[in-house]
């Protein structure tokens, strides 16, 4: 292979010049990125498909181009379109040559994440929880189970994306592999190469390869390898020609990239709602194109993490990541140009022509107001429309994974082994509740077990009375050394000194019902108790456009308007309050609304709130830095 590329390198520049018109490569003589034989440098912004609906699309990518981007950078989630083993989704919200075609017709060039590990703060990084069905595996080396599933899903992807690529007549310039590969504690140089030569054998070998990792020399050393152009990301108030300097020690020569400008932070549940000022974004993109370098900001839109998909990160505790992905970046979660753009549009036009005419405004976002809702039952009583199968009878606790349930709620169910009287401990054994556990005795909420914070409660009840364990996965680890975050009943539960046993699981399916329609019917029930349980109601419409859906005093849970999933709540801990609703999903007249909360909806009659702009900041909880 190795004396192939070399040949591959030798013979470039000699394409380049009989072939003329449309050709997208290094120049590593001239240091940048040659486009149709001239030097060329992309000012990209990052958006993530998977985080915006796809009715939405043209519109965000409009603004992009609007806001003076020449190129667009995109992640793919192996785990959004191969939900099953062999089984691919590429439809609606999943088309990717859809949103590409779009990137065309808009004039935006194209640079691709391809994986298969992408970060992201998407659940598990990208990678599919059946991954974990083998429980030993090694992600992200060249553990051969890994490598199969990661070849058989490149040689469905890969292929989509080859007609598209620059050289044969698309708009997409260059394709990363892997990703920040060097912040990863296994540092196997065997899979990085593993990779390359599948992206060659499907790309073919003109196609530009690159990697990023972080502005350290220990991030380079491991993320970087000789036949990829290397690239690296930081943020503003930084040093750029420190880190561009950085980078000449792995890559002497070839365009520079920062591939990650950080535009703004994510959030996390109970911490403080990030802002980067819009100062200091344009100040250092102004440092960073006076070097010539090539920028990426990340993000220029964040938008969503519907349903289930939030990642987490593992900083000495378990931290899920918000249900909006908003970043304090340029355009809003909901699609709108905010200050920070007109700054970063009018830093572009000082390096480069922005096209004419206004960005478009922001879309129409109403206030609907207040919906009340009525309380259809507690989650227990409906397994036999979410688990209409047998539940899973085991000794031990299984995990989601043993049950091939990735996402989502299982519930554990057993009995109380004998009469306890005096409350007694149930708590779980070396912190093995991935993540959280809603507990009830002879149906009656008693309280619950949380990941890295709350290990036992205690209990009483008579003997064979149903203990009921809900649990919840908040988001699978997308970053660091381990990352086989299996959910669940890790370990067992023990009540006392006593190994609780004989347990039924429920694998609960609670969206496929809910986006067919259920319930169809309103239930009316008068029951107060607390614990998991579902809420409804109608919301009118006689206008159409976004809104925002309040969850003020609610604990936590999860919303469905429509049957489509907006994703988590968790009102009690903040920063965030609303949940985006985009008008696609919304029609004229009756909208049903459903409210899984999992401790307590708030006083009788409860009410959901819809509004015109996000609450994102609250500070309902005090973050740690702040506490102390
Ligand atoms: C994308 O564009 C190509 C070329 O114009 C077209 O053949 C294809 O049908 C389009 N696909 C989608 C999903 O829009
Ligand atoms: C940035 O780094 C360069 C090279 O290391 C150095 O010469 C320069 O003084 C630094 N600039 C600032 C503002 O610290
Ligand atoms: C731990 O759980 C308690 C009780 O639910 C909650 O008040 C607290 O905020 C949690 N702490 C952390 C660090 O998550
Ligand atoms: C649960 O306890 C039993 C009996 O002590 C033990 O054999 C089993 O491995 C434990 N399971 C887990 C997942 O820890
Ligand atoms: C939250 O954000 C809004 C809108 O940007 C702002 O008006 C408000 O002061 C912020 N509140 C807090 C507590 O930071």
């Amino acid at each position: 292979m190795g004396i192939f590329v070399l040949f591959f390198l030798v013979l470039v520049p000699l394409c380049e010049q009989t072939w003329g018109s449309r050709y997208f490569t290094i120049d590593y003589n001239a240091n940048c990125f040659k486009k149709d034989g001239e030097c060329f440098r992309y000012i990209s912004g990052s958006i993530h498909y998977f985080r915006i609906p796809s009715y939405y699309w043209r519109d965000r990518l409009l603004k992009m181009y609007m806001a003076g981007l020449n190129a667009v950078q995109i992640y793919i989630p192996w785990n959004f379109h191969e939900p099953f083993p062999g089984v691919y989704d590429f439809n609606g919200d999943r088309d990717l040559i859809h949103f590409l075609n779009l990137t065309s017709e808009l004039g935006l060039l194209v640079i691709i994440r391809a994986g298969p590990y992408i970060c992201a703060e998407w659940d598990m990084g990208g990678l599919p929880g059946w991954l974990l069905n083998k429980k030993n595996i090694a992600l992200r080396t060249s553990d051969p189970d890994y490598l199969n599933a990661v070849d058989s899903w490149l040689s469905v992807l890969l292929p989509m994306l080859k007609p598209k690529l620059y050289n044969n007549g698309g708009n997409i310039i260059s394709v990363q592999v892997e990703n920040e590969y060097g912040s990863f504690a296994a540092c196997d140089y065997n899979y990085l190469r593993h990779l390359l030569h599948k992206f060659q054998l499907y790309l073919g070998k003109d196609v530009v390869l690159f990697t990023t990792d972080g502005d350290g020399e220990g991030y380079l050393r491991c993320g970087s390898l000789q036949e990829l152009h290397a690239t690296v990301d930081f943020g503003p108030g930084g040093n750029a020609t420190k880190a561009f300097e950085l980078l000449r020690k792995f890559q002497p020569d070839g365009p520079l990239v920062n591939s990650e400008y950080y535009t703004g932070w994510l959030d996390y549940w109970g911490e403080k709602h990030s802002t980067t000022s819009k100062e200091l974004v344009s100040q250092s993109l102004v440092d960073i194109l006076e070097t010539g370098a090539s920028v990426n900001m990340y993000m220029f839109e964040g938008g969503t993490n519907f349903g289930y998909w939030n990642g987490a990160d593992f900083q000495k505790t378990y931290k899920p990541v918000t249900t909006s992905y908003d970043y304090d970046a340029p355009l809003s979660e909901a699609g709108d140009p905010t200050d920070k753009l007109d700054k970063i549009r009018s830093v572009i036009s000082q390096f480069q022509p922005v096209p004419q005419g206004p960005v478009p405004p922001p879309t129409q976002k109403l206030r609907y107001g207040s919906v009340s809702l009525k309380k259809i039952g507690s989650l227990v009583d409906f397994l036999d429309i979410f688990t209409p199968s047998h539940p899973v009878e085991t000794q031990y606790p299984v995990t989601f994974e043993d049950v091939k349930q990735y996402f989502g709620f299982v519930l554990y169910r057993t009995r109380l082994p004998r009469d306890v009287l005096t409350p007694t401990p149930l708590s779980t054994c070396s912190n093995g509740v991935h993540d959280r556990a809603y507990i009830a005795i002879d149906g009656v909420f008693k309280g619950l077990l949380e990941r890295d914070n709350v290990s036992k409660i205690l209990v009483s009840g008579k003997a064979s009375d149903w203990i009921d364990v809900l649990v919840e996965n908040m988001g699978r680890i997308n970053f660091g050394a381990s990352f086989n975050d299996f959910k669940g009943l890790v370990t067992n539960l023990t009540l006392g000194e006593e190994v609780l046993t004989d347990w039924l699981v429920y694998p609960l399916n609670l969206d496929g019902p809910i986006s067919e329609g259920w319930p169809h019917i309103s239930f009316s029930s008068n029951d107060v108790s607390t614990g998991p349980s579902f809420y409804s109601g109608t919301l009118q419409i006689l206008t159409l456009a976004d809104t925002f859906i309040s969850l003020q005093h609610w604990a936590k849970g999860q919303v469905w308007i429509n049957g489509f999933n907006l994703g988590r709540y968790w009102a009690a801990r903040g920063p965030q309050i609303t949940l985006y609703v985009p008008v696609n999903i919304l029609k004229l007249g009756e909208n049903t609304v459903v409210v899984l909360e999992l401790e307590q909806a708030p006083p009788d009659p409860p009410s959901v709130m819809f509004i015109d702009k996000p609450i994102l900041n609250s500070t309902v909880y005090k973050s740690k830095s702040s506490l102390l």
